[in-house]
């Protein structure tokens, strides 16, 4: 196991969840950014919807951000470069921790400035498949006075951490404990987001 994903698994083991040096270095952060860029002069980020089903609907003044899903079966060679490491890191956590990821549902997210995604738990309510959520966050220079933190909370509310979203850093947490919000930036706010998911139970 590297180094990183050892740190990353002993974190989520003790505490829940990891705040730190990202798996993906410098080079592929910058190739991630400039691809969400391109994304978004190309106008293909949407609107991201709230809730699952029949309740699916946009609410900005519960989630501001415009979001581009990967897709699994066209990643781009950039993707598949993130895809590797992160598959890595499953298989780490899935070897220390038996959480039983299968699979990992990634997307782009750019926050416009002032946007802010409300306190909220990975967790859709018809579905407990998201195990482990992540974040890598793809701002260069980002300045303390632009805000866009990730409040991480404990179960019952309290701020935990508070996390700026520079590149380089990256957040992984149990997706079941820890309800986490972000705040409104100065400037426009990059992520990759990224659920490792267990396997669904067919009903037949
Ligand atoms: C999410 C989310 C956190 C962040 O997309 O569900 O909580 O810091 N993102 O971008
Ligand atoms: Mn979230």
């Amino acid at each position: 196991m590297s180094a990183r994903n050892e740190q990353i698994v002993e974190a989520i083991a003790s505490v829940g969840y990891y705040v730190g040096a990202s798996i993906i270095d410098t080079k592929l952060v910058n190739a991630l950014r400039a691809r969400l860029l391109l994304l978004h002069r190309r106008h293909a980020l949407l609107a991201a919807h709230v809730g699952r089903g029949a309740s699916r609907e946009i609410v900005p003044l519960v989630r501001g951000d415009a979001i581009a899903w990967f897709d699994q079966e066209a990643l781009s060679p950039i993707e598949a470069s993130a895809m590797v490491l992160i598959n890595s890191l499953r298989g780490a956590l899935n070897r220390a921790l038996f959480v039983g990821a299968v699979d990992t549902e990634c997307h782009y997210a750019r926050y416009p400035v002032g946007a802010h995604y409300a306190s909220h738990v990975d967790r859709f309510g018809d579905s407990d498949l998201r195990v482990v959520s992540l974040v890598f966050y793809l701002n260069s220079r980002w300045q303390d006075h632009e805000g866009g933190e990730l409040h991480i909370q404990d179960p019952a509310g309290k701020l935990i951490q508070s996390v700026l979203p520079r590149s380089g850093t990256m957040v992984a947490f149990l997706s079941a404990q820890f309800p986490h919000a972000v705040l409104p930036a100065t400037r426009p706010r990059l992520a990759l987001s990224g659920w490792m998911r267990r396997r669904a139970l067919t009903s037949s």
